[in-house]
């Protein structure tokens, strides 16, 4: 095991406090963290995933309430939202207060913010006395991590034994990052799809919510994204996959037999053990267009879309 993985909370509290980055779980996939209001730790973030650094962070609080200090211009949309499914996987996009430095949200004047609902990375940002930020723990491009032992594999050699920490809070329990809303347009628009489903978003504000439109502002909404190394064919029935994998040499069947939940926290580890077996074309059957398969068909389709 990595000697860099443990589950001593208090002493990756202080691991944040001293600037260095602290990989941790959350209830979506591991983020790797540090302290959100340090622009120097911030820089090793994007430093350490390859990310280029006008893509914005996701600041994580440990109290819903919380968005009062850290977002005090947050529409009424985003405060409903954050009310009614913090603790939980949902970001909200709000107009970022100048207590965060300009660094963490690549520069912009808004700020995504979200409450995890994993207890260990909760007590680990009170004990830290201030917000973390947290992409997912992965190199920009691959695919997200959902255990210790992912980030390890990715990004083990790119951090700092003396610094850094991977805190381990056991498998992600939902599987994919979180739904994120963009709450500082009218109606709000629906930026990457979730646990939490639009409607679901849209009947908790009480108001719709759109479509995401103009420039991508999420990477998540770049085309390729989420992709291993082996290529992803998708079929919409299994009858499909079983007979593209008879004419396909080193062919994997993935599918979610009628269980999304489960199709959706096994599926980043589905996409790592299809490289570390050498599959060559894995064949991933969709799931319906409802509750999370929308976020699974999303990653499965960016999973699979050419390389640039
Ligand atoms: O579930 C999750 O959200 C995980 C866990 C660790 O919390 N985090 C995560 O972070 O997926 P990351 O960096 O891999 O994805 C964050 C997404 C990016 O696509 C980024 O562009 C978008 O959120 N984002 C962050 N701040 C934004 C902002 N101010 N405006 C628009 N998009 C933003
Ligand atoms: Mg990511």
């Amino acid at each position: 095991m990595s000697p860099l993985i443990t589950t001593d909370v208090e002493r990756a509290a202080a691991a944040i406090r001293s600037g260095g980055l602290v990989a941790v779980p959350t209830e979506t996939v591991y983020g790797l963290a540090a302290d959100a209001t340090d622009p120097a730790a911030i820089a090793r973030i994007y430093a350490t995933k390859g990310r280029p650094s006008e893509h914005p962070l996701i600041v994580h609080l440990a109290d819903p309430l919380d968005i009062e200090r850290w977002a005090p211009d947050a529409s009424k949309a985003a405060r409903l939202l954050a009310a009614a499914v913090w603790p939980g996987p949902v970001t909200v996009i709000v107009p970022r207060s100048p207590e965060l430095p300009a660094e963490v949200a690549g520069g912009r004047d808004t700020v995504g913010l979200r409450v995890p609902a994993h207890p260990m990375t909760q007590q680990l940002i009170r004990l830290a006395g201030r917000p973390i930020a947290a992409p997912s723990a992965n190199r920009f491009g691959a695919v997200s991590p959902t255990t210790a032992t992912h980030v390890a594999d990715d990004l083990g050699d790119r951090l700092d034994p003396a610094t850094d920490l991977i805190l381990d809070g056991g498998p992600a329990p939902i599987g994919v990052e979180s739904t994120i809303v963009d709450c500082t347009i009218d109606p709000p628009q629906l930026l990457r799809a979730g646990a939490v489903t639009a409607d679901q978003a849209a009947e908790l504000i009480g108001a719709s919510v759109a479509a995401a439109s103009g420039p991508a502002r999420a990477s998540g909404m770049l085309a390729s994204h989420y992709a291993p190394r082996c290529q992803v064919r998708l079929v919409d029935h299994p009858d499909d996959a079983a007979a593209l994998a008879a004419g396909t040499s080193r062919a994997r069947i993935l599918d979610h037999g009628d269980d999304l939940a489960r199709y959706a926290r096994d599926l980043y580890a589905e996409l790592r053990r299809a490289d570390a077996d050498e599959i060559g074309t894995l064949i991933a059957v969709l799931p319906p267009a409802e509750g999370l398969g929308h976020a699974i068909i999303d990653r499965l389709t960016k999973a699979a879309a050419p390389r640039g």
